[in-house]
């Protein structure tokens, strides 16, 4: 499948508009209520991320294959300042603008890969994938 979508990313708004967009793709391709939810919560920690750290960015939204199996690629995009230590960001509980810390611990426990490229100065790209569960 090729469909790609990216929402632009620079303010508030726009991370319920990319969220909301994921969540129906994700219906669309026939997730259940639950994946769909979590591919929304993962969608605005990505998004929201982007808003607070780099200022502006874009989500990308892909439909991908691997064999037979169909799932739903979630790129964030941000040439911000980028992460020092990745293995620190990802921990629970560590954050640099008093929040709880957890957006990035939280979305990759809610999809089935999850990567982060970052470094000073270059930006961030996070990558997450959700499996579709086919019957
Ligand atoms: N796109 C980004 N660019 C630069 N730094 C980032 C980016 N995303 C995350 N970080 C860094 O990683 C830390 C952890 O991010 P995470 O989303 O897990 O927690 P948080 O945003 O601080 O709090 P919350 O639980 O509200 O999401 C952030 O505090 C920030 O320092
Ligand atoms: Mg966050």
């Amino acid at each position: 499948m090729t469909e790609t979508a990216q929402v632009k990313v620079a303010a508030e708004a726009h991370v319920y508009v990319a969220a909301h967009h994921v969540k129906t793709l994700a219906r669309q391709m026939g997730f259940n209520e639950t994946d769909q939810t979590r591919l929304e919560t993962v969608t605005s920690e990505l998004a929201r991320n982007i808003v607070l750290y780099a200022g502006e960015g874009a989500i990308k939204v892909q439909a991908v294959t691997k064999g037979k199996r169909r799932g739903l690629k979630i790129q964030a995009l941000d040439h911000g300042p980028g992460i020092a230590d990745i293995e620190q960001a990802m921990k629970d509980g560590y954050t640099t603008s008093g929040g709880l810390g957890s957006g990035l611990g939280g979305a990759k426990r809610m999809m089935d890969e999850f990567h982060i490229e970052s470094a000073p100065g270059w930006g961030t790209t996070v990558t997450a994938i959700k499996w579709l569960k086919e019957q």
